[in-house]
């Protein structure tokens, strides 16, 4: 039980942590979607329901309090996560609802949302199944409504410098997990079936003095994930070390693009 709790504690944090990459985008995103005037809304691959949390805190409890009907619904396949979510969302009343299962097989009725959102999902699905889950979310969305990518990455086209071992590293243990690293380069061909599309950049380059505030926070996520992932700790060790002295140096600058998209079914 102790052993679940602190994992839910890095995981939700880390979550967080990543949120804090996207805020403008989503904030464009959000006003664009006109989340704050929609009844029905749906997450697909909620975790532990960072992201959640915020759109129900945002958009759902004030139109909840002043009387208003909405409903927020989200879905994780995995069990564990979804329990994670829950205790995030123990706050919110029935208004929402977390759901167990997949989101190649939505256990919604055709046209029942008015907004459909992710965010660092897509690149855990391969081709086929983004494909798949696309056409899922198009059958759940009721004629009008939006279907809104807030985060993927693209790190095939990714900065990192002076001596990329950062880069590196998030790269090895993303594709061991089995994630797909151009998961944002692929937004366009899956918005395909929506009008209204727009595509951009939800994250921003970071220099030296980003480095600086975020380094300790990283580096120790870095380390947790690759603890026993095959690289040598006296390596890791010597990087850790090369990556400081170039954020003293002022040389240190990454860009590690996230890519948000969103697009409408048409009426
Ligand atoms: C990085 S987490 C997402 C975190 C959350 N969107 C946020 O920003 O707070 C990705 C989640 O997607 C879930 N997931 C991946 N593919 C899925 C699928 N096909 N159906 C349902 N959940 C999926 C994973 O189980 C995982 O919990």
């Amino acid at each position: 039980m102790i052993i679940l709790d602190e994992t839910f504690r890095n995981w939700h944090s880390r979550f967080l942590q990543q949120m804090a990459w996207t805020e403008q985008a989503r904030d464009y995103t959000y006003r664009r979607v006109g989340f704050a005037t929609k009844e029905h809304l749906l997450e697909i691959g909620c975790g532990t329901g960072a992201l959640l949390h915020e759109v129900w805190k945002r958009f759902i409890l004030p139109r909840v309090n002043s009387g208003k009907r909405c409903k927020l619904d989200a879905i994780d396949k995995d069990s564990g996560m979804v329990q994670k979510a829950r205790e995030t969302m123990k706050k919110a009343g029935n208004e929402v609802k977390i759901h167990v299962g997949n989101a190649l097989s939505l256990p919604h009725g055709n046209s029942s949302f008015d907004v459909v959102f992710c965010q660092y999902f897509m690149l855990w699905n391969q081709d086929h199944i983004k494909k798949k889950i696309v056409d899922e979310v198009y059958r759940v969305l009721a004629p009008g409504g939006w279907f809104a990518c807030l985060g993927e990455p693209d790190y095939i086209s990714a900065v990192d410098k002076p001596h990329g071992h950062t880069l590196m590293l998030i790269k090895r243990s993303l594709e061991r997990a089995g994630a797909d690293l151009e998961a944002g380069a692929k937004l366009e061909d899956l918005m395909a079936p929506f009008t209204r599309v727009r595509i951009g950049s939800a994250s921003k380059p970071w220099t030296a003095s980003e480095w600086a505030e975020h380094f300790d926070d990283e580096w120790a996520f870095l380390e947790r994930i690759m603890a026993g992932g095959g690289v040598d700790p006296s390596k890791m060790q010597a990087m850790k070390r090369s990556e400081q002295q170039a954020i003293k140096d002022g040389t240190k600058e990454s860009y590690f693009p996230l890519v948000y998209a969103m697009g409408r079914k048409s009426f």
